[in-house]
Parts: structure tokens; C-alpha cells; sequence
């Protein structure tokens, strides 16, 4: 098996059924289910009871104003936050996450804003790090470059020289660098917090093509965002958060830009 073909194996789930198309089985066990989450930060409550079901290969928008508790809904998940109450089920099997190495143990990756990169390395090594490839302990620099090249070709991002140095590469090649080493952990659960903010516009297309590569091989994908134009070209469902609650879920199919505006504004709760 290759590289790349192990990874589409891992995606695919342990029926090893990839799905067809970006069709998200919803008639199934949600990949991820949370039920009552709370969290609260000294007297700030973020999150106050909050319901989120996540398929395999479906996309849904996590949106809200600022401080509606999107990231730190998305940071329980991801095992950064322990939250004061509530359930979270990954494949049916609940689970309690103590660090973010628990969360990646049941393959849920998140790309967080700040990217966690490292400027002063290349790109070979950002994909790599903390997992370097050695042999006979010394980093077995061939196999790596090979590897990087196959993660990078494997979701059609072209980044030309894998010795040049994050920063020096532009904002889309970053963000699709985080990306790509992300899905190499194999995620079944892939969360982007802001991913396409600060991108222009072709880097966008090729940030929501990689979401939407992602979702055919079966990837539960929360993704956080303000520019909710871009939820239309990925999105199944949308989630919308005010003031540390869930206060509605729409189907792509049956909402519109200013349905969602005034959601986020808070007028308009329906649930
Ligand atoms: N580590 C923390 N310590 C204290 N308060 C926090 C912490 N993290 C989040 N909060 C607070 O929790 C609330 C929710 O914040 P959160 O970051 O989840 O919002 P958000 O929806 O992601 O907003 P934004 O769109 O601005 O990123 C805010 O009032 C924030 O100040
Ligand atoms: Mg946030």
C-alpha cells in the first residue's frame, strides 16, 4: 500500500467505504455528536448547552459574531478546552478528552488560525514536525521529501520548492500547507477555524477545493467562518452560535446570505 493509499484508507473509515460524491450520510452515526456542552471562563459563560452532530463527508459552517463561542465549542472538540458539562460522542462511543493528544488518538485535527507553523523552516519540515522520518537516527531526508511531495500532490497543492522557507510562501501555500499536514494525520474529524480570512481570492477557491477533496473521502468538517459566502460552496449545513448557544441549523439548501446575517445578529432565533 502506498502512502497515499493508506491515507485514503485511514479517511475512509474502519468500513473502509469511501463515500461517493460529498453526499453526507446523515442517516447514520454522526461522526461526531456533542449534547449539552458548557464551558464557562471565570464569570464569562461561552458556552451554554450547546447540540452539534457532525457526519462523515459532510461540511457543516459553524458561525456567529465574535465571542459567540465558536472557537471554544470547536477547541473542545479538538481536546485543547475540558468542558464543565455535557457529552461528546465520536462514532457512538463517548469520549472525554484530556489534551489535544487524545482528540488526535480518535483522528480529529484541527487547523487553527494562527496556522501553528514554523516561519523559520521550510515546508518539508513543517510537514513533518514532531514526526520526523529517521533512520538509523539520522532523519532520512529522501523518504521525507518523497512523503511531503505525496501529501502535497495527494490533495493537488502546488508548492514548488519544498526547501523554501514558510515565510516566504504566500498566504494561500500556507494555509495550504496546514491543511495538507493536518490530513496526513488522517483525520476522520478535520475543524478549520478561520481558514480563508485573510486570503485572496484564488487562494480561497483552492482552500475550498481542499475542504471539498476532503469531504469525498469521508472527513467530518466543522469549519468556523465570517465569510459566509464561502459556506455556500462547501457547506451541507450551517450551525449558527449567539451568545455561547446553538440558535439554529439550516440546511445549505434552505437558508440565504441575509437569513443568515440576521441568525447571527439575533433576530430570527428559531431553535
Ligand atoms: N481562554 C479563555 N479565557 C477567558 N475567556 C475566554 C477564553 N477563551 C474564550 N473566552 C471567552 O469566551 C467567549 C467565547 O469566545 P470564543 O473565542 O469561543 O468566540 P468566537 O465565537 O470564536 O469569536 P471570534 O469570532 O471573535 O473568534 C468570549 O467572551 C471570550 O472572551
Ligand atoms: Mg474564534
Amino acid at each position: 500500500m502506498t502512502a497515499v493509499q493508506s491515507q485514503q484508507a485511514a479517511v475512509a473509515g474502519p468500513e473502509g467505504v469511501m463515500p461517493s460524491g460529498s453526499k453526507a450520510a446523515t442517516d447514520g452515526v454522526p461522526r461526531i455528536s456533542l449534547r449539552g456542552i458548557r464551558k464557562s471562563f471565570g464569570s464569562i459563560e461561552a458556552l451554554r448547552g450547546v447540540d452539534l452532530d457532525v457526519y462523515s463527508g459532510e461540511c457543516v459552517g459553524l458561525i456567529g459574531d465574535n465571542a459567540a463561542g465558536k472557537s471554544t465549542l470547536t477547541k473542545i472538540i479538538s481536546g485543547t478546552y475540558v468542558p464543565d458539562a455535557g457529552t461528546m460522542l465520536v462514532d457512538g462511543e463517548e469520549v472525554k478528552f484530556s489534551n489535544p493528544a487524545d482528540a488526535r488518538a480518535r483522528n480529529i485535527e484541527m487547523v487553527f488560525q494562527d496556522l501553528s507553523l514554523c516561519d523559520h523552516i521550510d515546508v518539508m519540515g513543517n510537514l513533518f514536525l514532531g514526526r520526523e522520518v529517521s533512520h538509523w537516527s539520522f532523519l532520512d531526508q529522501r523518504t521525507m521529501r518523497e512523503r511531503a511531495r505525496e501529501m502535497l500532490d495527494d490533495l493537488d497543492i502546488r508548492i514548488p520548492r519544498l526547501n523554501a522557507k514558510v515565510q516566504q510562501l504566500s498566504g494561500g501555500q500556507r494555509q495550504a500547507i496546514a491543511i495538507a499536514r493536518a490530513a496526513s494525520f488522517h483525520p476522520r474529524i478535520l475543524i478549520m477555524d478561520e481558514p480563508t480570512s485573510a486570503l485572496a481570492v484564488a487562494e480561497v477557491e483552492a482552500v475550498l477545493r481542499l475542504i471539498n477533496e476532503l469531504k469525498t473521502r469521508g472527513v467530518a468538517v466543522i469549519l468556523i467562518t465570517h465569510r459566509l459566502q464561502d459556506l455556500f460552496d462547501v457547506c451541507d449545513r450551517v450551525a449558527v452560535m449567539y451568545e455561547g448557544t446553538k440558535v439554529a441549523e439550516r440546511g445549505i439548501g434552505n437558508t440565504s446570505l441575509e437569513d443568515l446575517v440576521k441568525l447571527i445578529v439575533g433576530k430570527g432565533e428559531d431553535i
